[in-house]
């Protein structure tokens, strides 16, 4: 217990080892329900019982990168290909707005049609229609200049996920043209211009042991993002990984744990990943510290077209129909569903390092 108690004292530990052998401890019981409850009072703490509810808007999934574990990368053939006009777009926000969504997540694939330009426009379109809702963009690696045009549009946070901190790691799940260096660089400027930066990681990937999770648990001590997703690996039918094991609901709600006393304000999701693995993901990963749920508010003609894992959930609770549902369910759990804004509750940029 002493490593234990020792993380949850001081929000960090030494070193990689230290994390790894942390990681290793929390297979016994008492250590994991130990963290556990540590994570859900911190959540308390900063956020009381309530859960923010994020519409996400899947808006492509034209994607130029090859990353080996994704359904919809450049290679995978079967993918039937859209991109949602800016009026489609505009009409999912406008629907999310009269349900009260407040934040607005556009997330789509590295699809070279969304320019600065027609991405800034589109921002400034969505910051006319409701002035003071959260736009929240992830679209993944593109140069410091690019970021700072959609900050400047109104932009307020980046979700982009490392998806594996260890260079070796990285090499077995994305193809040579592809840099770990150059995703960390896109994190460091995405806080540089003031978004509320999300990184975070797939849990039981291909080729992933403690050794590799521990490094991912060092890089977020040292990025200090405001937002962290992660959630299980699952294969797709379409890629080298589909025979595959998926990720394990255990581990992956021990991480959340973990990452809510590593970054004790974070704005935590338990994810549609963990939800595709267990009916009872949603509910695993807020009783583990998670704090945020992402209704998909995508027209449901597309909903299917974005098939990043097999059997990716986009109706029922997972979608923004479900809302009344999910709410409910929610509220019996002792929860209360949020639609504000929810930004970080402290300025961009501050640090946990000292004990809270
Ligand atoms: N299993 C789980 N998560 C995946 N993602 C992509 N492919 C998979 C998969 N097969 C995640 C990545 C990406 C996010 C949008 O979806 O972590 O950042």
């Amino acid at each position: 217990m002493d490593l234990a108690e020792r993380f949850v004292k001081n929000h960090k530990l030494a070193d990689r080892e230290e994390y790894r052998e942390l990681l290793k401890q929390s297979e016994d019981k008492e250590v994991a329900e130990y963290l556990r409850r540590e994570a859900v009072s911190l959540r308390k703490q900063y956020y009381g019982n309530k859960v923010y509810i994020r519409g996400l808007i899947e808006f492509t999934n034209y994607c130029k990168n090859n990353c080996y574990y994704c359904g919809i990368r450049r290679g995978s053939y079967r993918a039937v290909r859209y991109r949602l006009t800016r009026e489609e777009i505009l009409d999912c926000v406008k629907k999310g707005w009269t349900m009260g969504f407040r934040t607005f997540v556009l997330q789509g694939g590295e699809d070279p049609y969304l320019t600065d330009q027609w991405m800034a426009d589109l921002i400034r379109s969505i910051k006319e229609l409701c002035p003071d809702c959260a736009v929240t963009l992830s679209i993944g690696e593109r140069s410091l200049d690019s970021y700072r045009r959609l900050r400047e549009a109104g932009a307020d946070r980046y979700l982009l996920r490392h998806e594996t901190a260890d260079e070796k790691h990285y090499r077995c799940l994305h193809p040579e043209e592809m840099r770990l260096s150059v995703r960390k660089q896109c994190l460091r400027d995405l806080k540089s211009l003031g978004y509320q930066t999300g990184a975070g990681f797939m849990v039981g990937s291909p080729g992933q042991t403690y050794r590799e999770l521990a490094e991912d648990l060092r890089f977020l001590q040292e990025l200090q993002p405001e937002m962290a997703g992660l959630g299980p690996f699952l294969p797709h039918q379409d890629t080298r990984f589909a025979e595959e094991k998926a990720g394990s609901l255990e581990l992956t709600v021990r991480l959340l744990s973990i990452v809510r006393i590593l970054l004790p304000a974070v704005l935590l999701p338990a994810t549609t990943a963990l939800a595709t693995l267990d009916p009872a993901g949603r509910e695993k990963g807020l009783a583990a510290g998670a704090n945020v749920v992402m209704p998909n508010l995508s027209p449901l003609k597309n909903r299917k077209q974005y098939m990043l894992y097999d059997n990716k959930c986009c109706t029922g609770a997972e979608s923004a129909e479900g809302l009344s549902k999910l709410a409910k369910s929610l509220e019996e759990l002792g929860y209360e569903l949020s639609m504000e804004r929810g930004d970080y509750p402290f300025p961009i940029g501050t640090l946990f390092t000292d004990p809270i």
